[in-house]
């Protein structure tokens, strides 16, 4: 086990130790810390941008949302740790919500503008892409599905000053082509595109692939690939200035993961498009990649059958011993956005703690 972050001067009682289940060591998202006192589980959370909670037994005690970096939220929140053990009050003046959206001091993508389709909740991939490339200083238009989705995307909406909010069903003729007018209206062109959509009936999805019917097919791929091909047409011509698409996949693409059937098939053919979009897009400066994330717990997730027992194997297996985060995804695919990256694509990136390479 590695130690906590110690700051000499704070004294402690509480023994921390990390948890082997979050990521740790240099370049983690997100740390976690532990210390048993009595009977009482006490955790402590830390992200590099200086967000952190302290939680005792899973319920929540204090927030910290504006240190320095991770070592001073964990050094604060010990410090609240301590006092807590000794029953003294906790004093007000601690904020009590973290903000949505993380504070990053280096705007590395400012000035740029870009799409992100598929923020179904808190917990979507998208969400997270977002959340990244809000950070680090773009500018954002998003969608919701439909109406009932409007009401749990439109806060994420607010939280990320998005400039453009509009329904899309890609299933609904005409809503992709409204969205990239209003965008070309609006903006006049567009930097970035994130794709992070996927469908499949359920009776399709929970199936053989021997058995699968013409429609389950057609619904899979429409939805899962052919809507990313057609957002790259319709991104091509505002993407004047060169630009980057991004499309969400999985490594059942690339051997039989079960329970994950024609679903990894959908996602062979979203891979092999990235790599055609990129070759006829690239002599325009327009990048285009598949990033390949762990399993993560998110609403698609739950139709995919024993889907838990998908999470241990990642866990127990990935070199890296830990589950991927929906910010993990969305500070690699930031990271592909950037100018520094402009002679990579055409890519399938693993976020999977390494999962991939091993046997
Ligand atoms: N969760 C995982 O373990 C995992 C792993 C690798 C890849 N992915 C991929 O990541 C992407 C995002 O999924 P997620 O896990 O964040 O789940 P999610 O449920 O949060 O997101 C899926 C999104 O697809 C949207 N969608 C479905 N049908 C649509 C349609 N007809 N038109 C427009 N949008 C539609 C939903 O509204 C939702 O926002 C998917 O492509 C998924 O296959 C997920």
């Amino acid at each position: 086990m590695s130690p906590a972050p110690t700051d000499s001067s704070v004294q402690r009682t509480l023994a921390w130790t990390t948890n082997q289940d979050f990521p740790v060591g240099k370049g983690a998202t997100v740390q976690e810390f532990v210390a048993v006192a009595g009977d009482n589980r006490y955790i402590i959370d830390v992200a590099p941008w200086g967000e952190g909670r302290f939680m005792v037994d899973g319920r929540e005690i204090a927030i910290v949302d504006r240190a320095k970096d991770a070592r001073q939220a964990f050094n604060d929140l010990s410090i609240l740790a301590e006092k807590y053990l000794r029953g003294e009050p906790i004093e007000v003046g601690i904020p009590r919500r973290a903000p949505l959206i993380p504070a990053a001091k280096a705007k590395l993508l400012g000035g740029k503008r870009g799409l992100i389709v598929g923020i179904a909740n808190e917990n979507s991939i998208a969400w997270g892409c977002a959340r990244a490339f809000r950070a680090l200083g773009t500018d954002l238009a998003v969608t919701y599905l439909n109406d009932k989705a409007k009401k749990h995307v439109d806060p994420l909406a607010e939280a990320l000053e998005a400039e453009i909010v509009m329904p899309l069903d890609v299933g609904t003729p005409g809503q992709m082509e409204s969205v990239f007018e209003r965008i070309g209206k609006e903006w006049g062109t567009l930097d970035f595109l994130v794709h992070s959509i996927a469908f499949s009936p359920k009776e399709a999805l929970q199936g053989r692939v021997v058995d699968v019917s013409r429609d389950g097919f057609l619904a899979t791929m429409d939805v899962s690939c052919w809507s990313f091909i057609r957002m790259a047409h319709l991104a091509e011509p505002l993407m004047t200035k060169g630009g980057s698409l991004f499309t969400m996949t999985y490594y059942g693409s690339q051997r039989v993961v079960s329970n994950y059937n024609i679903m990894g098939v959908a996602k062979a053919a979203l891979e092999s498009a990235v790599r055609y979009l990129a070759a006829e897009l690239g002599p325009k400066g327009i990048r285009v990649h598949a990033i390949s994330p762990g399993p993560l717990a998110t609403r698609a997730a739950s139709g995919i059958t024993e889907f838990d027992k998908l999470l241990d194997k990642a866990r127990g297996k990935a070199p890296a011993r830990s589950l991927v985060t929906i910010d993990d995804v969305g500070v690699a695919t930031a990271f592909l956005a950037h100018d520094a990256a402009r002679l990579i694509t055409g890519e399938t990136l693993y976020v999977d703690g390494g999962y991939h390479i091993v046997d």
